[in-house]
């Protein structure tokens, strides 16, 4: 009965979450699940080998940090000129370089899996498809639901500081530029919604909340509407031009895991960035950021998000790196 009830409403929410035009996996742009079936069948289980093995290695207590990272990393890549691996080439004016990209990590990890596999499978799997297994493999260890994974995408050959930082979002943005910057990747207002509950496993750095805390959007102050408690409490982790790189503040303060905790920050007005306690603030967004707090409905949908955005801008035809940080 209980469980009838509960398949009950989920339904019923699967059809209200329909109604938000959240969009049902409608195809490959030339992609394939179970890409390496036959050129190289061990590619997903060893970029998870090796991911795995980094996140639970005991000699590094920042252990499951480097998951959240790998995850962050896909975003970064696929939002820049397309899901082609351009976020890992090193160089004087590299995307890495860019200020947005300052904390992103995880390099190591693809290096390696990248290594395992031209052992195995010269010249066949893209640094692109790397990032992108990595990132659901992350998804899992975070105590997330799997997704399938598309491969078949190419290396791309240019990587500018310029361009990640002309095309990521900042944290300062409202809902408007958010789903304007999400709609020139193609990826919905809900999209933009569903992939934001990636910071339920997120930790920010001083650096990216210092404007909403004493100069919110210009004004010398604090962001108003941001409960006293919480910018005391941020203002104590970041103090005002004196604040410590090694600090670490997490988005979903109820926790770590790979849950609805996200929104559920949301809800009670403790979310850090403007990017985040907008989706919750703005009308158009609320009602999804509601939604999402079912966790069987978050998951499915969050799956099926990240394969859009797997999705974004992919070569089909181009290189496959034999090292991820340089172009053959
Ligand atoms: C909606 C627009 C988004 C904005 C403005 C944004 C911004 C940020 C910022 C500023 C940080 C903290 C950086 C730092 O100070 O260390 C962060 C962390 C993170 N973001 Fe986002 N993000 C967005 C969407 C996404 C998406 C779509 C994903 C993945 C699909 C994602 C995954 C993550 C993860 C996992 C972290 C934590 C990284 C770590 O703990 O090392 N974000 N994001
Ligand atoms: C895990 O990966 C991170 C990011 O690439 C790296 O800095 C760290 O040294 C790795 N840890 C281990 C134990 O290999
Ligand atoms: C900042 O100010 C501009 C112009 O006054 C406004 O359009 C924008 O929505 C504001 N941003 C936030 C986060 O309130
Ligand atoms: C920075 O913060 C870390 C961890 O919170 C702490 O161990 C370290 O002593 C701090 N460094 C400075 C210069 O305050
Ligand atoms: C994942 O679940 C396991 C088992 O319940 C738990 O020990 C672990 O702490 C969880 N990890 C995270 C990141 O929540």
């Amino acid at each position: 009965m209980t469980s009838l009830v509960y398949t009950f409403t989920s339904l019923i929410l699967i059809m209200f979450v329909s109604s938000f035009r959240v969009i049902a996996d409608t195809g490959g742009a030339g992609l394939q699940d179970n890409y390496y079936k036959s050129s190289c069948p061990p590619a997903e289980a060893v970029v998870k080998r090796v991911a795995v093995a980094n996140f639970t290695d005991p000699s590094d207590p920042r252990g499951l940090r480097f998951a959240a990272g790998l995850l962050r990393l896909s975003f970064h890549d696929c939002h820049v000129d397309g899901c082609d691996a351009s976020v890992l080439l090193d160089g004087p004016n590299a995307e890495k370089t860019a200020e947005v990209n300052t904390f992103l990590t995880g390099f190591e990890i693809i290096d390696k899996a990248k290594a395992e596999l031209e052992s195995v499978c010269p010249g066949v799997v893209s640094c692109a498809d790397i990032i992108a297994y990595a990132a659901r493999d992350a998804v899992i260890a975070l105590n997330g639901t799997s997704f399938n994974v598309q491969g078949g995408r190419k290396d791309g050959i240019v990587s500018l500081a310029s361009r990640a930082q002309a095309q990521l979002p900042s944290p300062d943005m409202t809902v408007t530029e958010l789903t304007a910057n999400f709609a020139r990747k193609g990826l919905s207002m809900d999209q933009m919604v569903i992939l934001s509950g990636s910071h339920t496993s997120a930790a920010s750095h001083c650096p990216s909340i210092v404007r909403r805390l004493y100069n919110f959007n210009g004004t010398g102050q604090t962001d108003p509407s941001m409960p006293s408690a919480l910018a005391d409490r941020l203002k104590a982790l970041c103090p005002k031009n004196t604040f410590n790189d090694t600090v670490i503040i997490p988005l979903d303060s109820l926790s770590f895991s790979f849950d609805t905790g996200y929104y559920r920050t949301l809800q009670i007005h403790e979310g850090v960035f403007t990017s985040d306690q907008s989706l919750y603030d703005d009308q158009r967004t609320q009602p999804l950021v509601n939604l999402l707090t079912n966790n069987a409905l978050f998951q499915a949908q969050f799956g099926q998000a990240m394969r859009a955005m797997g999705r974004v801008g992919v070569k089909l035809t181009g290189e496959i790196r034999r090292d991820c940080r340089k172009v053959n």
